[in-house]
């Protein structure tokens, strides 16, 4: 038996729950589960369940690391580390919140050198995600001479991790922030200007221009405001509906201007875009960098955690620590 956040139906509340083994598929990679997190989407799974989750009964978690137990595809042999990220875990099929895990083997990367797997998930599926954002201006050919980058939801996952990557670069950035609480926090992480997001929700179609480059994670009004304070020529890579999935906007920043606008979705990337977004990750972070901008829980805490991720009330990463000490 194992214990895993279980959604039995549409009309019934997550549960952790005591399952048996012999209802994890059997042609997967056995997995004991070390660590998950909680992403946004996570949260949104385990306290609305739709549209995340597309069938029950669901175990929710769309990232886990943990060591291999067994591999009917001989891929992996008992006791390598690995990494899960995506690929419609926890929506479609069963996920990381749970003390083991059956897997795909072709889902499953090692851990990138130099991290450990409890760095690996201080990043998770955020951590990916500002990775691929980045690499998508580095790729669009931004460097730090061409000028600066913002990142909007500056304290969340993708927002934190982006933040820690571009300064590693050499960018300077500009964040946006809901909440002047986290100015100092901010500071602190080498965000050289600060601005509060309600500012993007009210400026003209096209205004004065800031920024070459911007991550968002926010959409909707804060998107519009981006765009418009984007300069001529610049790129913008929206990664996230945190504010919302609309985006009310008119053409004129893309036909005036020439800005450009990336999507980035990073649930269903290549093994190899993968790989390369993991090993930016692990070049670029340190322990301390991800201490600062995680903390460490336990499994059992997770339901009032998601709670809290969704009312915007945690900063930076929460990491789940999946096995009872
Ligand atoms: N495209 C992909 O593949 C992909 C992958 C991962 C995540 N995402 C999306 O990216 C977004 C961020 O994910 P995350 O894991 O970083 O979440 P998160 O840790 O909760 O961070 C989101 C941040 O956005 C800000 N925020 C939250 N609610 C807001 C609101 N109503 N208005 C304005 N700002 C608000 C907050 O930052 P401040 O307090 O600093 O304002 C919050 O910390 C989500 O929409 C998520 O679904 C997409």
């Amino acid at each position: 038996m194992f214990k895993a956040l279980l959604i039995n139906s549409e009309n019934d509340r997550p549960q952790i729950s005591e399952i048996s083994e012999d209802v994890l598929r059997q042609d997967g990679v056995l997995v004991k589960v070390e660590y998950s997190t909680l992403n946004y989407k996570d949260c949104l799974a385990i306290l609305h369940g739709k549209p995340i989750i597309r069938k029950y009964p669901m175990v929710t978690g769309i990232d886990f690391c943990g060591t291999v137990l067994n591999d009917s595809s001989s891929e992996f042999k008992p006791g390598s580390e690995v990494l899960m990220t995506g690929f419609g875990m926890g929506e479609k099929f069963w996920g990381g919140h749970s003390e083991l895990a059956s897997v795909d083997a072709s889902f499953l990367l090692a851990i990138p050198n130099g991290f450990t797997m409890k760095n690996a998930m201080q990043c998770g599926t955020a951590g990916l995600t500002a990775s691929m954002a980045v690499l998508k201006l580095k790729d669009f050919g931004l460097t730090p001479d061409s000028g600066k980058i913002l990142v909007t939801g500056a304290s969340g996952g993708v927002g934190t991790i982006s933040i820690l990557i571009l300064k590693k670069l050499g960018f300077h950035v500009i964040g946006t922030t809901s909440n002047t609480k986290n100015f100092e926090f901010l500071e602190n992480l080498g965000v050289e200007e600060i601005i509060e997001t309600s500012t993007l929700n009210s400026v003209k179609i096209l205004d004065k221009q800031k920024w070459i480059g911007a991550i968002d994670s926010l959409g909707s009004k804060a998107l519009v405001g981006v765009c418009a304070c984007t300069f001529a020529g610049g790129a913008v890579v929206a990664c996230g509906n945190a504010q919302g999935i609309d985006f009310p906007t008119s053409v004129a920043p893309f036909i005036l201007r020439g800005i450009n606008l990336f999507g980035l979705d990073s649930v269903y990337q290549t093994i190899a875009n993968r790989k390369r977004a993991w090993n930016l990750l692990a070049e670029c972070l340190t322990d301390n960098d991800l201490d600062n901008i995680s903390t460490e829980h336990q499994f059992k805490d997770i339901l009032d955690l998601a709670k809290r991720l969704i009312e915007n009330k945690v900063t930076g990463r929460l990491v789940l620590r999946m096995q009872e000490s």
